[in-house]
C-alpha cells in the first residue's frame, strides 16, 4: 500500500480543505451496497457519528478482496476526497487502494446492519461500542468527564484522589462489598462466633467506598475547595434503571460554604456541564435525540437556561399530599418523615412545577449523620438536585462542623467512634462551616444522552448478579 498518513473521519469532514487530496482512512465497515460496476461503503472509526462514504469500481479490486468487506470489517483504504454527488454526505474518498485488516462473518459476527435492541447490545457489551449509539453515549462520556475537571480546575478546586478500599461506611447505609484475603472456606472466629480479622489484609474488615466524601472533608478543610471524581460502590439490591454497583461519583466539598453557596454552586455546575454538552457534542446529541428521545435538545436546553426551584422537603412533602389529595395514585405512600421515591421526585420535577427542583432540610432521620443539624432539631441541611426523566441527581449537604453535636449522631446512629476520630478531629482543630455534595456521573450521563437505562451509559454495567465483560 502507499504510504499515506491516515486522517481521522472527523478531521476530514470538519476540514474539507483536503478536497482533491488523497487521504488515508480506517475504520470499521458499517454498511455496504451497490451493484456489478460500483460499491458505496459506509466507513465509521470511532472519531464522529458520522461516516465516511467510499465509492470503490468494482473492475479496480479482485472479487475475492470485495466479498471480504462485509459489515464490520475492519480495513484501510486510499483515494482521493472529492464533493459528493449523492444525497445524505458532502465528502467521499474515491478509492484507490484497500487493505483488509480483519474480516467479521457475516454468519457470526452479531451486528448487523438492521437495529438491536439494547437489551440485546447489553449482552454483547463488548461489541456495541461499534454501534453508532454506543460510540456517540461513550464520546459523550468522555466529553462531560473532560468538562467537569475543566469547570473545577477553571473554578479553583484540586482535584483529590480519595481511598477506594476503606474502612469507614459514609452514608451509613451498609450497603458495601467486602474486601478480604481471607480464606472464605476456612474462617477463624472467636467464642462468640464473629469473625478475626488480625489475619486479613487490613487486620481489620474493609470494603469499597460508598464516597468520597469524608476524605474529601479533610481535603477542603485544607485546601479550600476540592473535588473527587472516582468509582464507587453499592452493595443495594436495587434493579432499576437507575442504580449501578460501581458506577463513579464527583464529589466537590467547600469550606465556607454554606447551603445556599452549596445549592449556587451544584446548579451553575449542572448548567455548566449541560451547556458543554451543547456545544462540544452536537453531532451525537442529534443523533440521540432523533433516534432515543424527541424532547432531548430542547430539555437539555431548558435546563441551562431557567433557574432551579428551591423548596423544602416540608414544603414538598405537602405538594404530594395534595396531590394525592386530588387523585393522583403514587405507588409508594408519602407522608412528612419517609423518604421520597422516584416517582415522587419526579412528580415535582415534571408534573407540578415543570422545572428541576433542590430540595432541602430534610428529617434527620432519613438522611446521613454528618449533616447539619437545623435550629428546629428535626430537619438538616441536606440538599437533593432533582432531574426531569432522572429524580435525584446530586445528593449533598452543609456539613455538622459543631464537634458535640457530630459527637452525637455518629453515637446516636450506633457508628463506632473509635472508627471515626479522624473525621472528628477536623471538628475539634481548626472547624469551620462547609459543604458538598456528589454527582453520580451516570445519572449525568441519563439526563444528558437521553438513555432510560443507566446500564446503557457506562461502557460495562455491574448490577446484581451481573459482572460480565
Ligand atoms: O446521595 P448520595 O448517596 O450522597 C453521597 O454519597 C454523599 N456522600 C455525597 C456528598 O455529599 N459528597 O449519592 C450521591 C449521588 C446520587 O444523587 C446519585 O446521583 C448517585 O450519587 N448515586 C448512584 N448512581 C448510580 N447508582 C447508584 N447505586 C447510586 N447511588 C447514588
Ligand atoms: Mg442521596
Amino acid at each position: 500500500m502507499e504510504k499515506i498518513s491516515r486522517k481521522k473521519i472527523v478531521d476530514i469532514l470538519k476540514y474539507s480543505s483536503e478536497v482533491g487530496v488523497k487521504i488515508n482512512v480506517k475504520g470499521w465497515v458499517r454498511s455496504k451496497r451497490g451493484n456489478k460496476n460500483i460499491n458505496f461503503i459506509a466507513l465509521n472509526d470511532g472519531s464522529s457519528i458520522l461516516n465516511i462514504q467510499l465509492v470503490v469500481e468494482v473492475e479496480k479490486f479482485s472479487e475475492s478482496l470485495l466479498k471480504s468487506i462485509t459489515t464490520g470489517a475492519c480495513i484501510s483504504a486510499i483515494g482521493e476526497l472529492v464533493a459528493s454527488q449523492g444525497q445524505g454526505q458532502s465528502l467521499e474518498i474515491h478509492v484507490d487502494e484497500i487493505q483488509v485488516y480483519g474480516e467479521a462473518d457475516p454468519l457470526t459476527y452479531p451486528l448487523q446492519k438492521k437495529g438491536h435492541s439494547l437489551e440485546f447490545l447489553r449482552e454483547i457489551a463488548h461489541l456495541r461500542p461499534r454501534t453508532n449509539t454506543f460510540s456517540a453515549v461513550l464520546r459523550i462520556r468522555h466529553a462531560m468527564a473532560y468538562a467537569i475537571h475543566k469547570y473545577f480546575n477553571d473554578n479553583g478546586f484540586f482535584y483529590m484522589h480519595t481511598p477506594i478500599i476503606t474502612g469507614s461506611d459514609c452514608e451509613g447505609a451498609g450497603q458495601m462489598f467486602q474486601v478480604t484475603t481471607l480464606d472464605l472456606t476456612n474462617i477463624s472466629k472467636d467464642k462468640l462466633g464473629e469473625v478475626i480479622y488480625d489475619d486479613d489484609f487490613f487486620g481489620k474488615p474493609t470494603s469499597l467506598t460508598v464516597s468520597g466524601q469524608l476524605e474529601g472533608e479533610l481535603g477542603a478543610l485544607a485546601l479550600g475547595a476540592i473535588y473527587t471524581f472516582g468509582p464507587t460502590f453499592r452493595a443495594e439490591n436495587s434493579n432499576t434503571p437507575r442504580h449501578l454497583a460501581e458506577f463513579w461519583m464527583i464529589e466537590p466539598e467547600v469550606a465556607f460554604n454554606e447551603i445556599q453557596e452549596n445549592m449556587d454552586l451544584a446548579e451553575d455546575f449542572l448548567k455548566y456541564l449541560t451547556q458543554y454538552a451543547l456545544d462540544n457534542c452536537s453531532d451525537d446529541i442529534a443523533f440521540l435525540n432523533e433516534m432515543w428521545d424527541k424532547e432531548l435538545i430542547s430539555r437539555l436546553h431548558f435546563v441551562a437556561n431557567n433557574k432551579f426551584v428551591r423548596l423544602s422537603y416540608t414544603d414538598g412533602v405537602a405538594i404530594l399530599e395534595d396531590a394525592v389529595r386530588n387523585g393522583h395514585k403514587f405507588e409508594f405512600p408519602v407522608c412528612w418523615g419517609t423518604d421520597l421515591q422516584s416517582e415522587h421526585e419526579r412528580y415535582l420535577v415534571e408534573t407540578h412545577f415543570n422545572c428541576p427542583v433542590i430540595l432541602t432540610d430534610y428529617p434527620k432521620e432519613i438522611k446521613a449523620f454528618y449533616m447539619k443539624l437545623n435550629e428546629d432539631n428535626k430537619t438538616v441541611r441536606a440538599m437533593d438536585v432533582l432531574f426531569p426523566k432522572i429524580g435525584e441527581i446530586i445528593g449533598g449537604s452543609q456539613r455538622e462542623d459543631d464537634y458535640e453535636k457530630l459527637k452525637g449522631r455518629i453515637e446516636d446512629m450506633d457508628i463506632p467512634i473509635k472508627d471515626m476520630w479522624w473525621y472528628l478531629d477536623t471538628r475539634r482543630f481548626g472547624s469551620a462551616p462547609h459543604s458538598g455534595f456528589g454527582l453520580g456521573f451516570e445519572r449525568l450521563l441519563l439526563f444528558v444522552t437521553g438513555m432510560s437505562n443507566i446500564r446503557d451509559v457506562i461502557p460495562f454495567a455491574r448490577t446484581p448478579k451481573n459482572a460480565a465483560f
